[in-house]
């Protein structure tokens, strides 16, 4: 059966500052999906999570990607959201709606969006990622780690479904006339594929493709508010569908990496650098405004029908990872502002830099040669 998985997504408002939705608008956004799109058959099923402040709406559908019902039906959801969001005094409310109304698709509007049609396989189980305080980007590294590198997927080796290796669909985010995109393979084009994914604030993994198969893998949200508002009005906090096992790599392969906690863009004020910490899901924001929060939650799917979510970071050994995590983000807090610890101009989310430059700039001279001190002979 071909069915479309879909995940739309989008900050509101929130409760304290950056923190989480509140009960009554997920409730909302819960009934209205419910109401009008479950049981007018629009949907198959839907599960609607939080992830720090950001709502998302995992839907199933046989209606394709991009289609105009199931994106307006997300964006009223968040329309209604953004109205209680307000009567309740949350902070930023409706901050992502971008545009007054809807147009054909959430893409350009504000929400991130993440979809792909698929084949259903008899057994399907999919991983679906949420990250807060961060940038699309932020899922380039896990991305190569688990389906170019036999160190965090053996599977690459021992499994004849995935010796072929994958497809990469790249996108340069800064491009803003329409979609840029390469195709690189792994393993030949694997220096390649890490030499754009090194710069997660240009260049980020929109798709993943099996070379055995021709099956789609992952599909990653790749929108970039400031690139629709024309200034930046908050971070882009992707989201991201993995299907796993047989031709793609096992849940654990993909997984894997998370265990590193590497430095990605985001946290307090959008504008620093801090570790990617894996979370039980709907985990809240606290330290710094972060850190990089993500989360997983895994199902399997049968005829449009979702299981219940499996917790995939819920378990010991990421406690364990989640200390670690704490102490790196510690430790590049202990630097403040200073180099790697706080992003370059065109990420920073606030201006104040940049007005402090043109101030500054004015005062800088270039010191004459005659008037420097003019040294005697020894
Ligand atoms: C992402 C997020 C941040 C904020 C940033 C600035 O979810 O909330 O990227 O946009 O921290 O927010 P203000 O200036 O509203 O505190
Ligand atoms: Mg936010
Ligand atoms: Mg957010």
């Amino acid at each position: 059966m071909k069915m479309t998985l879909s995940v739309i997504k989008a900050d509101v408002g929130s409760i304290g500052g950056h923190i989480k939705p509140s009960a009554q608008l997920m409730k909302t956004v819960r009934d209205h999906i419910e109401a009008n799109g479950t049981r007018k058959g629009l949907l198959i099923d839907s599960y609607i999570s939080s992830t720090g402040d950001d709502i998302a709406i995992l839907m199933t559908h046989t209606r394709g990607r991009l289609n105009e019902d199931i994106h307006r039906l997300a964006w009223n959801a968040f329309v209604a959201g953004t109205k209680v969001a307000k009567e309740q005094g949350l902070y930023g409310a409706g901050q992502d709606l971008l545009k007054d109304a809807f147009s054909g698709n959430v893409k350009g509007l504000g929400p991130s969006v993440a979809e792909m049609e698929i084949e259903e396989r008899p057994n399907e189980p999919f991983l679906f990622f949420a990250a807060d305080k961060t940038e699309p980007g932020a899922y380039n590294l896990p991305l190569f780690l688990g389906f170019a590198d036999i160190m965090h997927c053996p599977g690459l080796m021992l499994s004849p479904s995935m010796a072929k290796g994958f497809r990469f669909v790249i996108m340069d985010v800064n491009y803003t006339e329409g979609d840029r995109i390469i195709e690189l393979c792994s393993p030949e084009d694997t220096y390649d594929i890490a030499a754009l994914l090194r710069d997660n604030s240009r260049f980020v993994v929109e798709s993943i493709w099996s070379r055995s198969t021709g099956d789609q893998a992952v599909v990653a949200s790749t929108q970039r508010l400031h690139n629709i508002a024309g200034k930046y009005t908050g971070k882009d906090d992707p989201v991201m569908l993995v299907r796993v096992q047989a031709q793609f790599p096992a849940t654990g392969e993909v997984l894997s990496p998370y265990s590193i906690g590497h430095y990605a863009a985001g946290t307090m004020r959008g504008s620093h650098v801090g570790p990617m910490m894996p979370c039980k899901l709907n985990t809240t924001i606290s330290y710094f405004d972060g850190p990089v929060v993500v989360t997983c939650a895994a199902f399997c799917v049968r005829n449009g029908k979702l299981t219940e979510p499996a917790d995939a970071f819920d378990h010991p050994y990421w406690d364990w990872v989640r200390q670690n995590v704490s102490l790196k983000a510690t430790e590049i807090r202990r630097q403040g502002f200073s180099g790697p610890a706080m992003l370059h101009y065109e990420e920073l989310e606030y201006g104040g830099i940049v007005e402090k430059m043109k101030k500054l700039e004015k005062r800088f001279v270039v010191r004459e040669a005659a008037k420097e001190p003019v040294e005697v002979g020894n």
